[in-house]
């Protein structure tokens, strides 16, 4: 008989199963895909490290998640510093005094401060009712109508003046020569690949893949005391209230025979008129020198329930479905609900450690 038995070997799962058994308890690890690592996964593709299911950075201000995850695996020094490409032209990410150069030709923090707020002054909007009004009030029209305004439209296949205005509740704006995307101060990719955290992580863990739970539920839930939960939780629950929507991907991977195809990891295309997002060379998070490249044409997509879901739209319809379910689950005396899945929740890699480490010291607390 097993302790727990462990839904799902993405981030979530693979941090409960380490700590559960460092605890001295028995798990199991089941994942319905052909692989352990959730979306963290990465697909070698003649030696460089393909991010299977997006681009995936790790960055975080929290020491303790940074030791934590270098006992697995050494990170290197990658940056994320990601350029846009608009009507022809690169500008820096994130916006910053590289990009307001670029838009403006300003050479000083005061410049560009002046032309953003004297945008903000003439297009802002006191009360912004849609997404298009609330970027023009906290940048100005010029970074929005260049670049955000018809990424966003692609990203969430609507018209920016139908979004909400709570998708983009600050855009960082910064008056410095710095085009390092996050504020962290730790960063970097793990040498070797997320899957070396995961099986380091899992090592010594009875794994089984290729098992969807919901296929052999009564089975696999008497093979354990307990069962930590970290899949969809409306499919939990058999869709009782609804499903709860997401926004999914496609990417579309190509190996060229050529060394250097796009001279930076993350290339973001914001015209409408290219149907995909942005591009990935994956080599460049690892700072290959094969011959070769892999690229991956990111594609952002409607979701229906065959596809994978990746962001949830949080609109206040899917917030009350999943406050539903959620109720529900806290009825549950043997069963764990954790990760982006099964609490409808976007969340970063350091947060989601963060978070099942929160949830395994609440258990053990209980129960030892
Ligand atoms: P995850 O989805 O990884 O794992 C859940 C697992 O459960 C899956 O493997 C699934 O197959 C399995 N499962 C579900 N239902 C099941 C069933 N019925 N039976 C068996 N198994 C089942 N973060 C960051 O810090 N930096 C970054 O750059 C990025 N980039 C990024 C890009 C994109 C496109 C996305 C969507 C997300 C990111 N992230 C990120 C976030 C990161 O992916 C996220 O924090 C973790 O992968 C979440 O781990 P989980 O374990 O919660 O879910």
């Amino acid at each position: 008989m097993y302790d727990y038995l462990i839904v799902g070997a993405g981030l979530f799962g693979s941090v409960f199963a380490h700590e559960a058994t460092k605890k001295g308890k028995k798990c199991l690890v089941i994942d319905k895909r052909d692989h352990v690592g959730g979306n963290v996964y990465c697909e070698n593709v003649d030696g460089i490290n393909v991010h299977k299911y997006g681009a995936h950075i790790f960055h975080t201000n929290d020491k303790d998640i940074w030791d934590y995850v270098n006992q697995f695996a050494e990170f290197n020094n990658y940056v994320n510093s990601p350029v846009s490409i608009s009507k022809g032209k690169l500008y820096n990410l994130p916006f910053n005094m590289n990009t307001f150069y670029q838009l403006w030709g300003t050479k000083t923090p005061e410049e560009a401060k002046t032309i953003i707020e004297s945008q903000i002054k003439e297009f802002g909007y006191k009360n912004p009712k849609n997404l298009e009004e609330q970027a023009l009030s906290l940048i100005g029209k010029d970074v929005y109508e260049t670049l955000i305004k018809e990424y966003t439209e692609k990203q969430w296949g609507k018209k920016a003046t139908e979004l909400p205005a709570f998708i983009i509740k600050r855009l960082p704006v910064r008056y410095t020569f710095n085009n390092n995307y996050f504020n962290d101060a730790y960063q970097g990719i793990p040498i070797g690949g997320y899957n070396k955290i995961i099986d380091g992580l899992l090592k010594g863990i009875d794994i089984k893949t290729n098992v969807d739970f919901f296929k052999e539920k009564d089975t696999l839930s008497s093979l354990a005391k307990k069962i930590v939960f970290t899949g969809k939780i409306d499919e939990f629950y058999n869709y009782e209230y609804g499903n709860l929507e997401y926004r999914s991907l496609r990417f579309e991977n190509t190996k060229l025979e050529t060394e250097n195809y796009q001279g930076n990891a993350v290339v973001n295309y914001n015209d409408s008129n290219v149907p995909y997002t942005r591009i990935i060379e994956h080599k460049h998070f690892e700072f290959g020198k094969q011959k070769h490249t892999v690229i991956t044409k990111e594609f952002s997509e409607q979701w229906t329930t065959e596809k994978e879901a990746y962001y949830p739209i949080n609109n206040d319809e899917n917030q009350k479905k999943y406050q539903e379910y959620k109720a529900l689950s806290l009825q549950e005396s043997d069963v764990i609900f954790g990760g982006r899945l099964a609490e409808y929740k976007y969340y970063d890699m350091h947060q989601i450690i963060a978070s099942a480490l929160q949830k395994t010291k609440k258990e053990f607390n209980e129960s030892v």
